[in-house]
């Protein structure tokens, strides 16, 4: 087959990722690394969710240098390679125009029965904004925007994708085919790891307590010291079982970073305690990291090369959201003086 009507052929995907923190090895064996895995074989576009980062109250200065630092880590990851697009969202126009219509195609119920949304407003009582609200309908118009049939994300997204697919399914009933209805993938493996403090709970950016979390860019000694502090249990066996939700967690992370099973991993560490078990998930995540932290260090040295991928994949992608715009806005009878 021609290589074009390969590329035409291809399903497209879409993800994006907010700029609120360095991203977490939860963030990056949840989703980052899926994305990278599917960018030979799909149509990605791959984005920096600043305009979903407003809806908490941002330090100015902070995200401007936070999101060009996601826009690099992104490119770190190689997302752009086969022309894929790799974008900022507020770059991009067409989030906001289509959010606000399907905001009119979204029940104030459903909405309000987001349980982000609920614990955002329990988290940030002080400022519990319309944009906070509206998140999900942003994230819809991020993904129906692109037309995209796979959404690689964790497993905390699922019910915003699930909102999504209901809109996408409402309007195209309502006007006939508009939107492409999105599938989530949600990988087996490490799609909701844990806090290293408290391993009932999903490891966040937004955890006040930096021990909870390994940062993608921390430094191999710091990755070591906070393996080590993990929260396990008294039992000293490493097995994949219920309520060692410690344990699991790590043995997740250390298999996702060797491609160990967990049978494998059970009868390389018998007889081993803790110790030689924490250190070991450690230096997985270290050698897992390596050539991202390289290429990381790399981009962030080059200013002029990220502004212009930035222009370079904002273009891209306006390119083809405009074009779901001007069908939306056509399709609920938005007058359009050019016809
Ligand atoms: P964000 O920035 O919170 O997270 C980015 C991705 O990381 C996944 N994730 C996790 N995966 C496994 N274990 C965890 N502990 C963990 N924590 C987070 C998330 O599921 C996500 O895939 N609303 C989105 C950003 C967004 C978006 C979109 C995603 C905006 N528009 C359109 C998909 C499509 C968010 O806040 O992700």
């Amino acid at each position: 087959m021609p290589e074009e009507i390969k590329e035409k052929t291809k399903k497209r995907v879409l993800s994006l990722i907010q700029p609120t923190a360095v991203p977490h090895i939860g963030n990056y064996i949840g989703a980052m690394r899926n994305w990278a895995g599917m960018a030979d074989d799909f149509d990605c576009v791959f984005g920096v969710a600043d305009l979903h980062a407003l809806t908490i109250r941002q330090d100015p200065a902070t995200l401007r240098r936070q999101s060009m630092e996601a826009y690099a880590m992104l490119l770190a990851l190689g997302l752009m390679r086969g022309g894929n697009v790799v974008f900022c969202q507020s770059h991009v126009a067409g989030h906001c125009q289509l959010a606000w219509i399907l905001n009119c195609y979204t029940q104030f119920g459903e909405a309000s029965r987001m349980t982000q949304f609920k614990e955002k407003s329990a988290s940030h009582a002080d400022n519990v904004n319309v944009g906070l609200f509206a998140y999900p309908t942003l994230q819809a118009a991020d993904i129906l925007i692109y037309q995209a049939h796979y959404v690689p994300v964790g497993a905390d997204q699922k019910q915003h994708l699930e909102l999504a697919r209901n809109v996408a399914e409402r309007f195209n009933g309502v006007y006939g085919p508009t939107f492409v209805v999105p599938e989530p993938y949600i990988s087996k493996l490490g799609s909701k790891i844990a806090s290293l403090q408290e391993p009932s709970k999903k490891m966040s950016k937004s955890d006040p307590n930096p021990r909870a979390s390994i940062a993608i860019t921390d430094a191999p000694d710091v990755i070591i010291k906070k393996c080590r502090g993990a929260v396990t249990d008294s039992d000293a066996v490493i097995r994949y079982a219920e309520g060692k939700d410690g344990v699991n967690n790590l043995m997740t992370i250390y298999a996702a970073c060797t491609g160990k099973a967990f049978e494998e991993i059970e009868h390389e560490f018998e007889g081993k305690g803790y110790g030689d078990f924490k250190l070991a998930v450690g230096e997985a995540v270290i050698a897992e990291l390596r050539p991202f932290r390289e290429e990381y260090a790399r981009l962030l040295a080059d200013k002029a090369y990220l502004k212009q991928a930035a222009q370079d994949g904002a273009e891209a992608a306006a390119r083809i959201a405009n074009r779901t715009v001007e069908k939306a806005y056509r399709k609920v009878g938005l007058w359009d003086f050019r016809r």
